[in-house]
């Protein structure tokens, strides 16, 4: 049973096989908090550090179910250009997060705002024109279209701009050029992520939400992805993206966060992330399998 947290359960266990689990993570946390005695959240550091910033959560509460929290406020900032990363435990609310600030799930309580403009609760269809682009960990292709035809519903709402864009796209990920007439479905996963990420990037997004790029990837195609991620960051779209593969994520962004039970436990540049005992200790001993 150890190592195993809340969201590694199936959602069919009784309720009081959920319950037991739940006191043993809440235990192991306990734990971990009287080993690091660290502050679990630091709020003036963030609105500090999110005055500047192009795309802000702030104090975010957030559930599927009335009365169900998943996120019990949650903070996070990026500025313009830089690339963050989101990790932490399975069921720690990271989806949801991006979810929250992507209009998918309701926010019952805090603030999202996009270059200053509050966008708390805006559809994402809504989203996706004011310039956030959002590449769900699933289900991210139309397998039976062709690649063209995919990065074409990329740009639904604005289909004057495919060409332009269908080049730009096509310029950084050559290979789908290349193969632009055939369908999704028969492709590898490395490369329909890459067909994920050039749909939304179809939208000339300014921020682009990635949920695990890497999820079912052997090591060298998540190398693959994460290189990929890097030059999407390079051409100056904001990245915020999520993994499981905490270690390899933290080496490439700018800076990352920390969730766990839906709150902020720590956040820092990725290398001091990387190299913090407590983080280590905590985070990246069960969580980086690669
Ligand atoms: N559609 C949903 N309906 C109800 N609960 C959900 C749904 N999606 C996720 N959850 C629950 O929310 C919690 C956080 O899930 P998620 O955000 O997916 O975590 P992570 O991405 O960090 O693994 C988990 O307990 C999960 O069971
Ligand atoms: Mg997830």
């Amino acid at each position: 049973m150890s190592g195993q947290l809340p969201g590694d359960l199936p959602q069919y266990v009784s309720p009081h096989q959920r319950e037991e689990a739940l006191d043993i993570h809440a235990a192991q946390r306990e734990e971990a908090t009287a080993l690091t005695g660290s502050e679990i959240r630091d709020r003036n550091a963030h609105i500090e550090g999110a005055k500047d910033a192009l795309i802000v959560a702030d104090d975010l509460i957030a559930g599927y179910v009335p009365g169900v929290n998943i996120l019990n406020g949650s903070d996070l900032y990026a500025y313009s250009g830089e690339l963050v990363g989101i990790i932490g435990p399975n069921g720690a609310g990271k989806s949801t997060l991006l979810k929250a600030l992507f209009g998918l799930v309701r926010v019952g309580s805090g603030r999202v705002t996009l270059a200053d403009q509050d966008i708390t609760n805006v559809r994402a269809d809504q989203l996706v024109t004011m310039g956030i682009g959002f590449v769900p960990q699933s289900n991210n292709v139309f397998p039976s279209l062709t690649i063209e035809e995919n990065l074409e519903m990329g740009c639904f709402q604005a289909p004057k701009k495919f060409a332009e864009r269908f080049a730009f796209v096509t310029d950084l990920f050559p290979a789908l050029g290349e193969r632009r007439a055939q369908r999704a479905g028969q492709l590898s996963g490395g490369e329909r992520q890459m067909v994920a990420m050039g749909r939304a990037l179809m939208m000339d997004p300014s921020v682009l939400l990635l949920d695990e790029p890497s999820a079912g990837l052997s090591p060298a195609l998540t190398d693959e992805v994460f290189v990929r991620v890097k030059e999407i960051n390079a051409t100056g779209v904001t990245v915020i993206m999520v993994e499981q593969n905490a270690r390899r994520c933290l080496q490439i962004c700018d800076r990352g966060y920390v969730l766990d039970q839906g709150r902020n436990a720590y956040t820092g540049t990725g290398r001091a992330l990387a190299t913090d005992p407590k983080v280590i200790q905590l985070y990246l001993g069960t969580l980086a399998k690669a």
